[in-house]
């Protein structure tokens, strides 16, 4: 794989907005625009009826009213729910954005997303391949043959990214020109076959457990690596300079879209 450089925005709003705003909502999406990110993090779960969200948590209750899985509702029922008085009144009425709505949003608005595969348990393939399916359309004239590969993603294309291999395996099966990053909490000792069972040209990881060595040594062997979440300015310098190519932040109010230019 031939390195090209990493072809799209150093810094990421996490999950919309970060921390001011409730995550993967739209208003969290214009929250992050309005502080100058063009490049987002979301993360996108199927419905009960396999239709997609942006849900982070399997079981409802932490930022969308409800106490049921997310996979036992249909999405229209999903997106009735209340999912912006948990972080404050003024977004209070926010809901559960679809999708394919947010992926019209992004294109409209010159946002950049990553987008996170967040399956629920046991529903990791189909739900790989319906989020693959829905970008491939959604950004049909910039997805070329080959575009998956480090050396000729055009920055318009979107990153795809997931903890789940199954995920990643048949997001690769049904859209195999758009790029993967494997998300792992801690690199395993064998990360690269890892990386190359599902085609990844990225690692996501977590700052908490990456040091120089291993950083220098996964890109050594020619992958982009990601780093999540940095909250703190001195440490986002530190992970840059271990040659991180870009990270995502909850606190877009103290790192900026700048802040690794
Ligand atoms: O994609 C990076 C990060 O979002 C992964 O963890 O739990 O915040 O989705 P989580
Ligand atoms: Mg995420």
């Amino acid at each position: 794989m031939s390195l090209q450089a990493w072809p799209w925005a150093r810094v990421l709003a996490h999950r919309g907005g970060g921390t001011l705003a409730p995550e993967n909502t739209l208003a969290g999406l214009c929250v992050g625009l309005e502080h100058g990110f063009h490049a987002v993090e979301f993360d996108v779960m199927l419905a009960g009826d396999e239709v997609p969200l942006l849900v982070h948590d399997e079981r409802l209750g932490r930022t969308v009213a409800g106490t049921e899985l997310v996979s036992e509702l249909a999405a229209a029922t999903l997106m009735a729910r209340e999912a912006g008085a948990w972080h404050s009144p003024r977004f209070a009425g926010e809901r559960v954005p679809a999708f394919e709505a947010v992926l019209g949003w992004c294109r409209a608005s010159g946002v950049w997303p990553n987008i996170e595969i967040k399956p629920a348990t046991g529903h990791e393939a189909r739900t790989g391949e319906l989020v693959a399916r829905a970008t491939a359309r959604a950004y049909a004239e910039c997805v070329h043959p080959g575009g998956d590969r480090a050396g000729r993603i055009v920055p318009e294309v979107p990153l795809l990214s997931s903890f789940s291999k199954a995920a990643l395996v048949a997001a690769r099966a049904a859209a195999p020109d758009i790029p993967r990053g494997f998300l792992m909490d801690r690199v395993p000792p064998d990360w690269r076959e890892q990386l190359a069972e599902v085609g990844a040209v990225a690692l996501h990881t977590n700052h908490r457990h990456l040091d120089a060595a291993l950083a220098a040594r996964i890109k050594a062997a020619g992958y982009w690596l990601f780093c999540y979440t940095v909250n703190e300015p001195a440490r986002a310098r530190e992970v840059l300079a271990w040659g991180v190519d870009a990270f995502c932040t909850d606190r877009i109010d103290l790192i900026g879209p700048r802040f690794a230019d």
